[in-house]
């Protein structure tokens, strides 16, 4: 399962190869993909108030971007190229500049994954009405 994923999100990879974490070498888990309590229904609406408080400085309150962070309305984070594996991998370990010259995005710890299933859910669901998918 952990190979699909990989093979599914190449940036995942990418950003792990980045954070200098040799497979064979690293502990288990900055590869182990966090994963939201079994059942939770990702909420976009509790995602939003989330996003707008710890996302929205950066990517933009309307996913637009901002000088400090890129869109999220964008063909790079589309869900077939950024699967919401990569959502949680980027709020857990941070995100080194690879697809934009941003600089580095910080990890953020106050959130744990149920809260980044949520604001994967509002992201999405903008991503859709402007027709990404
Ligand atoms: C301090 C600014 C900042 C904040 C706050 C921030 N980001 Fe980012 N984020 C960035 C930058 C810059 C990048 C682009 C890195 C690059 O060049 O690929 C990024 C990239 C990402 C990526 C792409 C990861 C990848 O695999 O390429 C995701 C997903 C992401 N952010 C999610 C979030 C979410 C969700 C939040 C809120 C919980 C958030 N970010 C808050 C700056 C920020």
């Amino acid at each position: 399962m952990l190979i699909r994923h990989l093979h599914k999100t190449c940036c995942v990879v990418l950003v792990a190869l980045a954070l200098g974490l040799a497979p064979a070498a690293a502990p288990a888990q900055p590869w182990q993909i966090p994963k939201p309590s079994p059942g939770l229904t990702p909420n976009p609406a509790k995602g939003m108030a989330m996003y707008a408080q710890t996302c929205a400085a950066c990517h933009g309150r309307d996913m637009r971007g901002t000088d400090q962070g890129p869109p999220f309305l964008h063909r790079v984070y589309e869900p077939s190229h950024h699967s919401d594996a990569a959502f949680q991998l980027a709020v857990r370990n941070g995100v080194r500049a690879h697809h934009w010259n941003f600089g580095d995005m910080a990890p953020l710890p106050e959130l744990n994954p149920d809260d980044v299933a949520h604001i994967a859910a509002y992201i999405r669901m903008e991503q859709r009405r402007s027709g990404f998918r």
